[in-house]
């Protein structure tokens, strides 16, 4: 088993920033509460890592703090995308750098229908996948393209709410609970399209509470407890370790 990589001997990450996706050392607060406390790990192009923990271990604030939103606050730590500085970004440009991230509460946005929510992001450059292979990809999405977003069902929801992200150019999608909610039926229809998505050399984090169907989906795992790291390392590594899973994931 991996420790946390230990990257505290150079000045800056910049140097040395192995990955395609770099988040080296992030510290992230609400007001006072300390939540995100010395996080680090890459991840590769290509590659689907599963980020997993316990409810409440940081997962949506390390993904919120990678997307650099507004909360939590960032106040020390690096995040690299493809040799660009998103710590140095705010989130609107740390969008235009390629990052996508799909929140947990997915924001179809009411009023406009499934095609108008996809133009939407498709609005300005830089472009992603064309609404014609997002259909290929979401045949669901292609037979509702003239209902309302928010009349999807859940499971329509969440593939919309990916789709949009990849109508536009991005380098890295940022899942957060992308299962949560809905049937074993549908969330085999997204892994698939995961796959998919894969095959076409997208780099992918998916944080699920479903930690075995992310595992089975990721190449790489990394656990957090508490805000700090307690595992990087292969998915199988996980799903082989009773021990590990037991004590950090409750599976
Ligand atoms: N806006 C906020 N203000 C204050 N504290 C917050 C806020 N959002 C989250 N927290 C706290 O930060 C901690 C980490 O929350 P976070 O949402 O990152 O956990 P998580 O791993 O995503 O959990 P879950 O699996 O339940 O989604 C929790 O203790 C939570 O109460
Ligand atoms: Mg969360």
């Amino acid at each position: 088993m991996n420790v946390k990589p230990d990257f505290s001997k150079h000045a800056s990450h910049a140097e040395t920033a192995p990955a395609f996706l770099s988040v080296w050392d992030i510290h992230a607060y609400y007001g006072e509460s300390y939540i995100v406390q010395g996080v680090s790990f890459n991840v590769h192009e290509g590659e689907i890592l599963a980020l997993l923990g316990r409810n409440g271990a940081g997962k949506t604030t390390t993904l919120r703090s990678i997307a650099r939103l507004a909360n939590p606050q960032v106040n020390k730590g690096e995040i690299w995308l493809d040799h660009q500085p998103l710590h140095k970004m705010s989130s609107y440009q740390a969008s235009m750098a390629g990052l996508g991230l799909v929140p947990e509460d997915r924001r179809i946005i009411p009023g406009l229908t499934v095609e108008e929510n996809l133009q939407l992001a498709q609005i300005a450059p830089p472009i992603g996948w064309s609404l014609d292979r997002l259909y290929e990809l979401f045949p669901r999405l292609g037979e509702r393209r003239k209902q309302e977003g928010v009349t999807l069902s859940g499971g329509e929801q969440q593939m919309l709410a990916i789709a949009r992200a990849l109508a536009r150019d991005i380098k890295v999608l940022l899942l957060d609970e992308p299962y949560e909610g809905l049937a074993p039926v549908i969330v085999d229809e997204i892994e698939k399209t995961l796959r998919i998505v894969k095959e076409q050399g997208m780099t992918t984090i998916i944080v699920e509470q479903n930690a075995v169907r992310a595992l089975q989906l990721a190449d790489r795992a990394v656990i957090l407890d508490t805000g700090s790291i307690v595992f990087d390392g292969t998915a199988s590594e996980v799903l082989e370790n009773e021990q590990l899973r037991a004590e950090y994931l409750a599976i």
